[in-house]
C-alpha cells in the first residue's frame, strides 16, 4: 500500500505544476478548517459514481483518473459501493501508475471515500442475500438489526470493516477523507434520537481510525439531508452533528468535511437558510464556515442534465462558452464551496471540463445575479 497522505507541502508542490491554473485560482485552501486549512485542493474534483460495473468502464475510468491528475485535479472522490468496489480499484490503478512512473507523489493527492450502504464485490452476486449472510452476518461484522431500509448500516464494526476494504481497494495506507454515506436515509426507519446515537458511535470509531493513521479526516456525504427544510424527516442540522463530533473527539475532532449536491438545479446549500442554532438561521455554506467544516459539492452537472439546454443568460452572466462549462463555473464560484465534483468516466470529458478551471471563479456580485435573472 502507498504510505502517506495529502499534505500542505505536497499539495503546494502539486499546485506549482500548473501555473496557469494556479493563477486562475483553481486551487483553494479551506482556511477555516482546523488541520486541513493549509491543503491546496482543486476547485474541480473527480467523481466515480456513474457507469457500468464492467471491465470496459474500469479501463475508461483508470485512464480518465490518470488524465485528471495530470491535468490539475488533485481531489478524487469515490465510495466502496460505487460500481461494486471497482471505482476504488480504478483509483488505485491510476495512482499506482502515476506514482511508480515518478510523475506524482502520494502527498499531492487528496482521496475521499464513503461507506454505509451494503456493498458487493466486483459484480452483483446471483444471490445477494446469501452473499451478505456469508460475508457480513455470519462472521459477526453486521447485525441485521442495525440495518436501516434493508440496505444501510453505520454501525462502527461495519464501517470499520468497510474502511479496511477501502484501504486495500485504494492501495492507500491512509485515506485522506472518509464520509458516512447518505446517513439521512436512516431517518426513514429510526427516531432522531437513535440517529444521533448511531452517528456519535460512528464518530467515536472514526476518531480512533484517525489516531491509528488509517484516516486523516471524516465527515458525511448526503443527498437530501442538508437541502430540505427543517420540517422534513430527512433534515440534518449541522450544528447538532458538529456537537456529536465534539462529544466523540473533543474540540480537536476530525469531522472536517461534508458533501452535498450543489449545482444550478440544486443550489440549496447557498440559497436555503435551513441551518442554525437557536433563532439564528443561515445557509449550509455559512454554517459550515462557522463550524470549521469544508464543503464539497457533488453532482455538479446534475448527472449530465446541465450539459445542454441552459437558458442563454446563464452563459452570458458567467462568461462561459458551453453549458457544461457554465454549470461547472456556477458551482466552483459559490462562495464557501471548496471543490465541485464531476463524474468523468471518459477522459474526453476531463479535457473539456478543465477548460472552466482556466478562468478565475466568477465574482460573487456577478454570480448572485443568477438568482435574480431569468
Ligand atoms: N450522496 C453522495 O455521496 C453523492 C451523490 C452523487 C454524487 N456524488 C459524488 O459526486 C460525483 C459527481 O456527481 P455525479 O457523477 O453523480 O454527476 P455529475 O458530475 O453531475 O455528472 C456526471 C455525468 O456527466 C457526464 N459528463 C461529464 N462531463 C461532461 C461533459 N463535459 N459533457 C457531457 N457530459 C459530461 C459524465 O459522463 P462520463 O462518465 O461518460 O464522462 C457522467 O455521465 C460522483 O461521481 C460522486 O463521486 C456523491
Amino acid at each position: 500500500m502507498l504510505p502517506g497522505h495529502a499534505t500542505p507541502v505536497g499539495t503546494a508542490r502539486y499546485r506549482e505544476r500548473f501555473p496557469k491554473l494556479r493563477d486562475a485560482s483553481h486551487f483553494r485552501r479551506p482556511e477555516h478548517v482546523p488541520g486541513a486549512g493549509e491543503l491546496w485542493l482543486s476547485s474541480i474534483g473527480f467523481g466515480t459514481y456513474l457507469g457500468e460495473p464492467d471491465d470496459a468502464a474500469d479501463q475508461n475510468y483508470t485512464e480518465a483518473i490518470a488524465a485528471a491528475v495530470r491535468s490539475g485535479v488533485n481531489v478524487l472522490d469515490t465510495a466502496i459501493n460505487y460500481r461494486h468496489q471497482r471505482s476504488e480499484r480504478n483509483i488505485d490503478a491510476a495512482l499506482r501508475q502515476l506514482v511508480s512512473a515518478g510523475e506524482f507523489q502520494r502527498d499531492e493527492v487528496f482521496v475521499g471515500t464513503k461507506a454505509g450502504y451494503l456493498s458487493f464485490d466486483g459484480n452483483l452476486p446471483s444471490d445477494p442475500r446469501a452473499y451478505f449472510m456469508r460475508e457480513y452476518v455470519e462472521p459477526g461484522i453486521l447485525d441485521p438489526k442495525q440495518l436501516a431500509g434493508g440496505m444501510h448500516c453505520m454501525a462502527p464494526a461495519y464501517l470499520e470493516n468497510q474502511i479496511e476494504r477501502s484501504r486495500q481497494n485504494l492501495g492507500l495506507e491512509t485515506i485522506d477523507l472518509f464520509y458516512v454515506h447518505n446517513p439521512e436515509s436512516q431517518l426513514a426507519d429510526v427516531s432522531r434520537d437513535e440517529f444521533h446515537h448511531r452517528l456519535k458511535d460512528a464518530f467515536a470509531m472514526l476518531e480512533k481510525q484517525v489516531k491509528a493513521g488509517k484516516l486523516r479526516f471524516y465527515g458525511m456525504a448526503t443527498w437530501n439531508g442538508f437541502r430540505v427544510p427543517e420540517t422534513a424527516h430527512e433534515y440534518i442540522n449541522l450544528f447538532e452533528v458538529a456537537e456529536l463530533a465534539r462529544e466523540a473527539g473533543g474540540d480537536a475532532h476530525h469531522f472536517r468535511f461534508l458533501q452535498l449536491p450543489f449545482n444550478l438545479a440544486m443550489p440549496e446549500a447557498c440559497g436555503l437558510a435551513n441551518q442554525g442554532s437557536g433563532k439564528e438561521k443561515m445557509s449550509l455554506l455559512a454554517a459550515a464556515t462557522r463550524l470549521g467544516i469544508a464543503v464539497v459539492g457533488s453532482a455538479t452537472l446534475y448527472q449530465g442534465r446541465l450539459t445542454h439546454g441552459l437558458p442563454e443568460f446563464v452563459g452570458r452572466t458567467l462568461g462561459m462558452k458551453s453549458d457544461a462549462e457554465s454549470a461547472i463555473q456556477f458551482a466552483r464560484s459559490a462562495p464557501g464551496l471548496t471543490t465541485s465534483l464531476i463524474g468523468m468516466g471518459h477522459k474526453e470529458h476531463v479535457a473539456s471540463n478543465l477548460k472552466a478551471a482556466q478562468v478565475p471563479p466568477t465574482a460573487t456580485e456577478e454570480w448572485k445575479k443568477l438568482f435574480t435573472q431569468g
